[in-house]
């Protein structure tokens, strides 16, 4: 039997995701020793209560409340335990006592990953991260490592499960917004606090790892603009599906080229938009994920699977465990994060897509003249109008009926856009609007 010399492995957390990556440790310790070239050595998991249920069966003698010594004896720390410290602070130790970090923590990349990789890169250590985003997913290396030669143009996806698997069901079998979250929080895929998926902030987490990596910028968390998913209503869902749409929660991080002076600039944005049903994320069900990259000589690529779950998100934290062992047994720096690009970050106001604007407005002559003015004034081109769509077209009794006005835009200026639709609300004959949905992916 070959002898391997022995990699020291410390576990900052053993919850959902840490317990699967102690499990994967234990039971194929063999075949990781032949794959990496030395034994991966699971020292102990630094957790908050010892006694805590755990996802799965551990050893109990591997369990400490005290993280310090255990980063201080090892070569490669993960951390999965989430939150900003001491998971920042755990980091911090662990690179600048020689080890390499794993993380899957995107609210600390995303909040402090400036901080952490400079002294990664200082220090010559690594930091992986490839749980991060999007779970099982591996996407994080293909934009570090196989599209490293090429120009990414745009990386478009599903990189929630909580919120995907909320608007899926609230599509496929009409379920409430409310239910639909409970359910997905008794499964797991929700953060400890919901608001983190339900209101994006966890997808913008994302967005903005993944708008740094492909662009080679540094896309701050706050550039990255955010919208989530608590006012689509099973009325707006109706109102997608009547128009052969599905609504999506969508990070998108686009290179965007000024056609006059030809400087690309950088837009990351989160918001729910409606996507063709025939678009292959709209069969995206459940909490999956799934991310579209777009490259100026690879085309387009779809990356697609389980973006959360123990076992899943192991399986990216182990990949980076692995590569992480082999350079301890080879030797050598790290890699270092690309910001070459330094690209200006574009607002939203800049953006260009088309629109889905539905209003409620009286049922009478000229309105449809009147609506079609302000779109007309505010240089958004109309597409397509249709009335009197699905909601029932009935005022209250003894009022001036109302219809509804569904209206497409051909691509226009979020700015213009915006004061269009500032516009339409303050006009006496409309007397709601119903939803303003970007259209993505037609
Ligand atoms: P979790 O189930 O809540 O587990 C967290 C673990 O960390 C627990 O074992 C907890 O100890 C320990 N911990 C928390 N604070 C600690 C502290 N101050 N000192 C020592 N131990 C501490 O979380 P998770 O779902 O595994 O997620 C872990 C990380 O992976 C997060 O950054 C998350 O965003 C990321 N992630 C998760 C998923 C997923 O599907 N779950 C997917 C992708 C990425 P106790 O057990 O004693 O409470
Ligand atoms: N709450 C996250 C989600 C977990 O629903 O996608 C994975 O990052």
């Amino acid at each position: 039997m070959t002898e391997y010399r022995s990699v020291r492995v410390a576990l900052l957390g053993g919850g959902t995701v840490g317990a699967n990556v102690a499990k994967i440790l234990l039971e194929h310790k063999e075949e990781l020793a032949a794959r990496v070239g030395a034994t991966l050595e699971l020292t102990g998991i630094a957790v908050r209560n010892i006694d805590a249920k755990r996802p799965v069966d551990l050893p109990a003698a591997l369990f400490t409340t005290d993280a310090r010594p255990l980063i201080l004896g090892a070569d490669i720390v993960v951390e999965v335990m989430g939150g900003i410290e001491p998971a920042r602070e755990y980091i911090l130790l662990a690179l600048n006592s020689g080890a390499d970090v794993i993380t899957a923590n995107k609210a600390l990349l995303a909040t402090h990953g400036t901080e952490l990789f400079d002294v990664a890169e200082r220090v010559g250590a690594q930091l992986y991260y490839e749980a991060a985003v999007a779970g099982a997913i591996p996407i994080i290396r293909p934009l570090r490592d196989s599209l490293a030669g090429d120009r990414v143009q745009r990386v478009m996806g599903i990189v929630n499960g909580t919120t995907n698997y909320i608007l899926d069901r609230m599509d496929s079998e009409k379920d409430t917004f409310e239910s639909a979250l409970a359910m997905a929080t008794e499964l797991g895929y929700a953060e400890a606090d919901p608001t983190a998926d339900v209101d994006a902030f966890d997808a913008a987490q994302k967005a903005s790892i993944l708008a740094s990596l492909a662009f080679h910028t540094e896309v701050p968390l706050e550039s990255v603009y955010r919208e989530g998913i608590r006012d689509i209503s099973a009325e707006v869902v109706e109102l997608a599906r009547y128009a052969g749409f599905v609504i999506k929660l969508l990070a998108i991080a686009e290179r965007v080229t000024d056609e006059a002076t030809g400087i690309d600039s950088v837009s990351a944005r989160v918001y729910p938009a409606l996507i063709p049903r025939e678009h292959p994320l709209a069969s995206v069900h459940k909490a999956n994920n799934a991310v579209f990259v777009q490259a100026e000589a690879a085309g387009s690529l779809m990356f697609y699977g389980a973006g959360a779950g123990g076992p899943e998100t192991a399986s990216a934290v182990m990949g980076d465990v692995v590569s992480a062992a082999r350079r301890h047994v080879i030797g050598g720096p790290g890699k270092s994060e690309s910001k070459h690009a330094n690209l200006p970050l574009l607002p939203i106001s800049e953006i260009e897509t088309s629109y889905h604007v539905v209003l409620r407005v009286a049922d009478e002559p000229g309105v449809l003249a009147t609506v079609a003015g302000v779109f007309h004034d505010h240089n958004v081109s109309v597409e397509l109008v249709e009335q009197g769509v699905f909601v029932p077209a009935s005022g209250p009794a003894g009022k001036a009926s109302t219809t509804t006005l569904v209206i497409g835009t051909h691509e226009a200026r979020e700015s213009d856009l915006a004061s269009t639709v500032l516009a339409l609300s303050k006009l006496p004959v409309v007397s709601a609007v119903v939803s303003v949905l970007r259209v993505e992916g037609a």
